[in-house]
């Protein structure tokens, strides 16, 4: 069926009382094809970075320094990747496949956030990650759990609950190594001071250089500027910081009564872009691994695809596998 010129400005009209009322839009509800477009770009995006994420922070599981901190660290790891299949999940309801997603990500063709193309060095970092990273993500995350897309929204819930937590277990692993050595202190310092300008730029090229950000807004998927995130982000830091006893390596960083804020500097955004060009420090690293892990999951998929298959033949059909006893009570 053929929708006419007067059908579609009906749609339309419809579909912007939903984003007037800040309802949600759901998977069975018309909706422009850019609406859903920039959706399956920015959920993707999203998904990719849960899953790319893994990897800086897995590099220290098999040298975690006791067994409590591999335990708090595998669980932090597996959380990522539930929240990577849950925004896959979100994605497929745009009719997308995961599969598609993927051969996207590890062709290069869609990205993920530059954060993590930068190494891990220590296992600061792990506390520093948890600190910044997550927490710029919780800023980032918290207002699109009222994003206009259901799916979308509803996983961003379940989603930012999980955050809370990882950025209070890096804050209480700084904080441990803070009162432990002197040379713990320093390396939670040296961590602070690599991470603090690539978690300022998780939020996006500045207002004036990003040209998406009006259309999303109108569209209710994005609730706030990537200007006024950073500016909430730093406010928040700040404090922090203070508490744990490092210093934010930003001479310009200073409280503005009158504007009720923290000024502060700005990213190297030339280094920004040649880390969401490719260039930065682990991106080939990172896709490299992501790829292989894929290639060698092959069988578990075909496994799983040709045991679905089975079991949706009718039980008389199925040959009765080598080594299962057929008739014989439970
Ligand atoms: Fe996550
Ligand atoms: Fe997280």
């Amino acid at each position: 069926m053929s929708v006419t010129a007067t059908d579609e400005d009906r749609l339309v009209a419809q579909f912007e009382e939903v984003l007037a009322r800040h309802d949600r839009v759901e998977p069975r509800d018309w909706m422009p094809e850019a609406y859903r477009a920039t959706l399956v770009r920015q959920i993707a995006q999203h998904a990719h970075s849960e899953i790319i994420g893994m990897q800086p922070e897995g590099n220290w599981i098999t040298r975690a320094p006791s067994l409590r901190r591999k335990a708090i660290l595998l669980a932090k790891v597996q959380d990522e990747a539930g929240h990577g299949l849950y925004l896959y999940s979100a994605a497929e309801t745009l009719g997308v496949s995961r599969d598609e997603l993927t051969e996207k990500l590890i062709s290069g063709r869609q990205k993920y956030s530059s954060i993590f193309n930068y190494p891990t060095l220590s296992y600061a970092d792990v506390g520093t990650i948890g600190w910044l990273v997550d927490g710029a993500a919780i800023a980032n995350q918290v207002p699109l759990c009222r994003t206009s897309y259901g799916p979308y929204g509803r996983a961003m819930i379940r989603i930012c609950k999980e955050e809370s937590f990882h950025q209070r277990q890096g804050f209480e692993l700084l904080m441990t190594m803070m009162r432990g050595t002197e040379a713990q202190r320093a390396m939670v310092q040296e961590s602070v001071d690599r991470f603090w300008w690539p978690a300022l730029m998780m939020f996006g090229p500045p207002d004036d250089e990003s040209p998406n950000t009006a259309q999303s807004m109108a569209w209710g998927i994005k609730r706030d500027t990537n200007d006024e995130l950073r500016q909430k982000f730093v406010d928040m830091s700040v404090p922090q910081a203070e508490a744990l006893g490092v210093t934010l390596p930003d001479p310009d960083l200073v409280w503005n009564a009158e504007r009720g804020h923290h000024d502060f500097g700005q990213p190297d955004w030339d280094e920004f872009a040649t880390v969401v060009r490719g260039g930065g420090p682990c991106n080939s690293q990172r896709i490299a691994h992501r790829k292989r892990a894929h290639d060698e999951g092959a069988w578990v998929r075909e496994a799983a695809t040709a045991f679905a298959a089975r079991r949706a033949r009718p039980t008389s059909d199925r040959p009765a596998p080598s080594g299962e006893t057929v008739g014989t009570p439970a």
